[in-house]
């Protein structure tokens, strides 16, 4: 099930967190996987970890805001591996809780430029490959767009990160029409809250800043979350595997929430 044996993959922010795991997961079930990062260190941690496995990985260093760089990242996979199957355009940052008046224009297009320039340039860099072979698959070529529930509702002091993920929302739809004749799926994934390094670094700073400190900041969260606990990065690696098989071949165009209910309210 879920089975990805013989497809090649491409994960951008895989060296860690939900991006880490979901290369993992895809390794596991017989991808190659085209780990890409600026953090070399924990992507070689990442690698050791897949090599270990059985699986196969190569990373490459790239910054998904910078166009050339996804044109070396997507020629990579085709030297390296022989081709594209599967993009997961992962890469995000959160930004710091900031009022709209003092957000300024420069970290709004910093963000802007991983969370939603990051993943419009994935989708347009891959597309020649990924048609190439997508022939190939009862259900073609895949890609998949790390969102977050915040792509459905807004929160305050979270206005760019908001934006960035409606706009991936929204961008996944139109690629999908687009690609669709071309047997090309995009669908988007919406976490809930889920503990990885990027969470952890929110609880570090709330520890500075709350009374209660992080803990409180935690429980607050799983108090949002009707399942009643924080996501697991397998509970969104398991749902990005299931995209890239075959087994979602008439899924495009769809959104998958994986959020413990967090929406359902
Ligand atoms: N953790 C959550 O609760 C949560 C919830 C909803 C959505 N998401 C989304 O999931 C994705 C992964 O988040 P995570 O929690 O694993 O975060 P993380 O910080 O643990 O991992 C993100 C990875 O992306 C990489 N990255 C950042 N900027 C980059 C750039 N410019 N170019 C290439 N790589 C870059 C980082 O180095 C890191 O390895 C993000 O898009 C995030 O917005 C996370």
């Amino acid at each position: 099930m879920n089975s990805v044996e013989g497809k090649i993959a491409l994960v951008s922010g895989g060296a860690r967190g939900l991006g880490g795991m979901s290369a993992r997961k895809l390794a596991e079930a017989g991808a190659k996987v085209v780990i890409t990062d600026i953090r070399e260190e924990e992507a070689a941690e990442t690698l050791d970890v897949i090599a270990k496995a059985g699986g196969t990985a190569k990373f490459i260093r790239h910054d998904v805001a910078i166009e050339e760089e996804w044109a070396a990242a997507v020629k990579f996979a085709v030297d390296e591996f022989g081709g594209l199957d599967i993009v997961v355009n992962n890469a995000g940052v959160a930004s710091a809780a900031r009022p709209l008046e003092e957000l300024s224009l420069d970290s709004w297009r910093r963000l802007m430029s991983i969370n939603l320039d990051g993943v419009f340039l994935g989708i347009k860099h891959a597309i020649p490959p990924i048609r190439e072979r997508a022939g190939r698959w009862p259900g073609g070529g895949s890609i998949i767009n790390i969102s977050s529930i915040m792509g459905f509702i807004g929160g305050a002091r979270s206005a760019a990160y908001c934006a960035s993920k409606g706009g991936v929302r929204l961008l996944t739809k139109a690629a999908a029409l687009e690609l669709a004749p071309a047997k090309i799926r995009v669908n988007s994934v919406h976490p809930g809250f889920i503990d990885t390094p990027l969470l952890r670094g929110g609880v570090e700073a709330a520890d500075k800043r709350m009374e209660g400190g992080g803990q409180h900041f935690i429980d607050g969260i799983v108090a949002r979350h009707p399942i009643g606990r924080l996501g697991q990065e397998e509970d969104i690696a398991n749902a990005v595997r299931f995209l890239a098989s075959d087994d979602s071949a008439f899924m495009t165009g769809t959104e998958v929430v994986v959020d413990g209910g967090y929406l359902a309210q």
